[in-house]
């Protein structure tokens, strides 16, 4: 076999290796659906039985006087280990839910490169990131001061994917500011979230820092490591950065880095190429 039928071969094995990748991601994205379904009915119902329950409770709370005590406390009992266990049943629900659509976002779609305004892109996710916490926690609030250079030129990218990770990472900003203003709550504190782009040495730098609570060397080692969160249950999965940095490194030939203080600020640096 002389050296381009080798690299034809070599080629071939490329292309398989990507449609079998490929049609797995499609395959897990299939089973993703066919799973939320019947997790919704999970939800749902348990969703439905807590308020069922404290329609029950209030039944309960009417007739009381009438039962005898050992039943009494026997049926509250009951009443309470069976709101605890709807309680988690939802929970749970909730995050496997969060899981899936961590999964789905990340399998979804072709890879289509377009030529993309970064700066209309990231003001867009920005704010849309923004409101959507707000709408979670309304004694939310930041100051978010953009700043763009002028001359950026149109980069090739899949704008689905690019803004996925600018929204993973400024949902992590605004959490931070908001753990850091919650724990301040006295002294004064002005949660800021900064967010810049500009043209350095032939990239396009892309800058979001935050003054939050900063992330300790600990969380930092395994800040890009698939489903580590320091959030609640549920709150969290995890997945958020792991898949900006694939985003940002494998489909896009750029970079991703951090600088931290704790208590001081998180700074989120991606940089890509410029053509
Ligand atoms: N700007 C930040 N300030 C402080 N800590 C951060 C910041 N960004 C990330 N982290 C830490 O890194 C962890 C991992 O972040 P990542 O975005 O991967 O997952 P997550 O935010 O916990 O969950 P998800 O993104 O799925 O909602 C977070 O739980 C948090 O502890
Ligand atoms: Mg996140």
């Amino acid at each position: 076999m002389n050296e381009t039928d080798k690299i034809i071969e070599y080629l071939e094995k490329q292309i398989r290796n990507q449609e079998k990748l490929a049609s797995l991601g499609m395959l897990s994205a299939g089973i993703m659906h066919e799973i939320q379904n019947p997790l919704n009915f999970v939800i749902n119902f348990s969703k439905l039985s807590g308020k069922l329950l404290k329609d029950m409770e209030d039944v309960v709370l009417e007739v009381e006087n009438s039962l005898p005590h050992d039943s009494r406390e026997e049926l509250n009992d009951i009443l309470s280990d069976l709101k605890n266990n709807i309680a988690k049943i939802e929970e749970n629900g909730n995050r496997v839910s969060n899981i899936i659509r961590g999964i789905l976002l990340y399998s979804r779609g072709k890879d289509d490169y377009t030529p993309t305004d970064l700066k209309e892109l990231v003001h867009e996710y920005i704010w849309l990131s923004y409101h959507a916490v707000r709408a979670g926690h309304k004694n939310f609030n930041v100051s978010i001061i953009e700043h763009y250079e002028n001359d950026i030129p149109l980069l090739n990218l899949i704008p689905q994917d690019v803004s996925r990770a600018v929204l993973n990472i400024m949902n992590n900003a605004c959490h931070a500011v908001f753990s850091r203003s919650k724990e301040a709550s006295g002294t004064p504190y002005e949660p800021t979230i900064k967010v810049e782009i500009r043209k350095e040495a032939g990239k396009i730098k892309l800058v979001i820092e935050d003054n939050g609570t900063g992330i300790s060397n600990e969380v930092s080692e395994k800040l890009y490591t698939p489903f580590f969160t320091t959030k609640p249950i549920g709150e969290g999965t995890g997945l958020g950065l792991s898949i900006s940095k694939s985003i940002i490194e494998k489909k896009h030939n750029g970079t991703i880095e951090m600088e931290t203080k704790v208590n001081e600020f998180t700074r989120f640096t991606i940089s890509l190429p410029i053509s």
